[in-house]
């Protein structure tokens, strides 16, 4: 999941941790990461390499239908 606190959005606090975690993952090797991208976070996760895998729309948390999206990148 990516949460960025809404005082400090639009200042590329997204970009630095998912670039640290894509860096972090190829030095261990990993060759593919994947997310469940909420409809807000998705762009962010597009811009970053990450591609459609599924769309989710019935996704449920607690009852509430929140769709999301199944995404992946490779490394
Ligand atoms: C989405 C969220 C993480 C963005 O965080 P942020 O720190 O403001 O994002 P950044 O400033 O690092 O933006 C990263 C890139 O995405 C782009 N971007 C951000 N929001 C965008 C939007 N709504 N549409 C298109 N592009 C967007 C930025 O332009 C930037 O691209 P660039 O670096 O190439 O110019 C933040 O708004 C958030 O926490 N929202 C709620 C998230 C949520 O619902 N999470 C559920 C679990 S996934």
């Amino acid at each position: 999941m990516l949460f960025v606190d809404p005082r400090a959005g639009g200042r590329g606090v997204a970009r630095a941790l998912l670039t640290a975690v894509q860096a972090d993952a190829r030095a261990r090797g990993i060759v593919e990461l994947r997310t469940l991208a909420s409809r807000s976070a998705r762009p962010v996760f597009e811009r970053l390499g990450f591609t459609v895998v599924a769309e989710r729309p019935d996704n449920t948390v607690r009852g509430v239908v929140v769709p999301n999206t199944e995404m992946r990148c490779r490394l």
